[in-house]
């Protein structure tokens, strides 16, 4: 049965991993060598942004284990940081054992802001703004009949009254189902079109039309019961529950919970070629979007004892159009998560998320972060030095032991050991 439960991964070379991958979703020859050698051709960056001079490029990794709504996922994560692929697959096989992770999302709908100014009587044109919905759906639709035609579009207009320091102004949000876009040209491109009308009616005058980050109205969430037994007993549970409670008292320590989530989400997001800061942006302001700035993720004790994640928060991402398409190995990334819908896309970010705040709080509520890192750097030095399968392990326990991660040591076991 194909699984994405992968025992050792890491002790595998870098071909033996991708042989894994290409027999799991198929991946064809150029795909591999695309993953490996060659990146995004010059040509293409230099068509991204301006100005291109090369590239930068990130370590792209598998985080194994993933099993959400019962299938089994293998997800590209693009960072630089160590620990995290690493932290993610270690919570996914916790999760395996109470099945996995469980996700929902809302439909993809982004709002778009149109800000109108110098209305005596902003109230008034609140009504009347809202009196002409049907006419700003039509005339917004019929800029794009191809996200029309793929089920999404204008849904639904909402007028706010705001206070700012130059008096009241009216904030028209136009909400559009995205479908599988990011959809920042759609939304941007329908709320220019609806502004003159704004105008018209009201007698004000408009200012910004565009898109807002805060997506309020495309939430991505998950769930995953963790096993007490698998996490190490009661005394685990304990420390991750005061863990959370910390953070949802201090957003000192909610910031820095915060940060261990989007470690997850992020990596996700750059492997698949999104905007990496409209999510963080979003993400944030969705966490204090009460007035107080909380955890993005809940922790319980069930009646079993075991413990219960939950996430939620706003994931505008897209599989079509952008780097989505544009770059190769997001492409590659995509194929490799074999997703059909951007919404689905969303979800597994959310339980990667999830994933990683639970991997960290355990090691944070337990022996501490630092000793995770320091075993998982003497396992890299280990490679490094030539190590390979089960010798990895014992060479990098070696160095830990020794509180000697080197490798003028590693070699030197390297040679005890052949
Ligand atoms: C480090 O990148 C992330 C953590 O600080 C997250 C956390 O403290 O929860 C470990």
């Amino acid at each position: 049965m194909r699984t994405s439960r992968i025992e050792g991964f890491y002790k595998l070379d870098i071909d033996n991993r991708l042989e894994l991958v290409k027999t799991f979703c198929g991946l064809e020859k150029d795909e591999i060598n695309l993953l490996k050698e060659e990146g995004i051709p010059l040509e293409d960056a230099d068509r991204l942004i301006e100005n291109v001079i090369g590239k930068m490029e990130i370590p792209l990794g598998i985080a194994v284990n993933f099993l959400i709504n019962g299938k089994e996922v293998l997800i590209p994560m693009a960072i630089e940081e160590t620990s995290v692929v690493a932290a993610a697959s270690n919570a996914a096989k916790i999760a395996r054992v109470k099945g996995g992770f469980f996700t929902q999302s809302t439909d993809p709908v982004m709002i778009g802001q149109i800000q109108l100014t110098g209305v005596k009587d902003p109230y008034n044109a609140k009504m009347t703004i809202l009196s002409q919905k049907e006419r700003f759906l039509e005339i917004a639709n019929e800029k794009d009949p191809i996200l029309v035609k793929f089920g999404g579009g204008a849904r639904d207009i909402e007028v706010r009254i705001i206070d700012t320091p130059v008096g009241k102004m009216v904030i028209t949000h136009l909400l559009v189902d995205c479908r599988d876009a990011m959809g920042a040209n759609a939304v941007n491109t329908m709320a220019e079109t609806i502004a003159p009308l704004i105008e018209s009616i009201t007698g004000g005058k408009v200012y910004l039309r565009i898109i807002s980050n805060l997506a309020t109205k495309r939430i991505a969430r998950a769930r995953a019961i963790f096993s007490k037994d698998a996490l190490g007993g009661e005394e685990v549970v304990e420390g991750i529950l005061q863990a959370y409670a910390f953070a949802f008292g201090d957003p000192f320590r909610a910031t820095t919970h915060n940060k261990g989530i989007m470690n997850g989400i992020i990596a996700v997001a750059l492997a698949t070629g999104n905007d990496t800061r409209a999510l963080e942006a979003g993400a944030h302001s969705y966490a204090c979007i009460t007035g107080k700035y909380l955890p993005l993720t809940t922790w319980e004790r069930n009646e079993d004892g075991d413990l219960v994640g939950t996430i939620e928060l706003p994931l505008a991402v897209g599989i079509v159009g952008g780097a989505t398409r544009a770059h190769p190995v997001a492409r590659t990334s995509l194929k490799i998560l074999e997703i059909k819908t951007a919404n689905e896309l969303a979800e597994i970010m959310a339980a990667v998320g999830l994933a990683q705040n639970l991997a960290a709080l355990r090691a944070l509520a337990t022996e501490g972060i630092q000793k995770g890192h320091m075993s998982l750097h003497a396992k890299n030095i280990a490679i490094m030095a030539g190590a390979k399968g089960d010798l990895i392990d014992k060479i990098a326990e070696i160095m830990v032991k020794e509180k000697k991660i080197r490798i003028d040591r590693a070699e030197e076991l390297m040679k005890e050991f052949s």
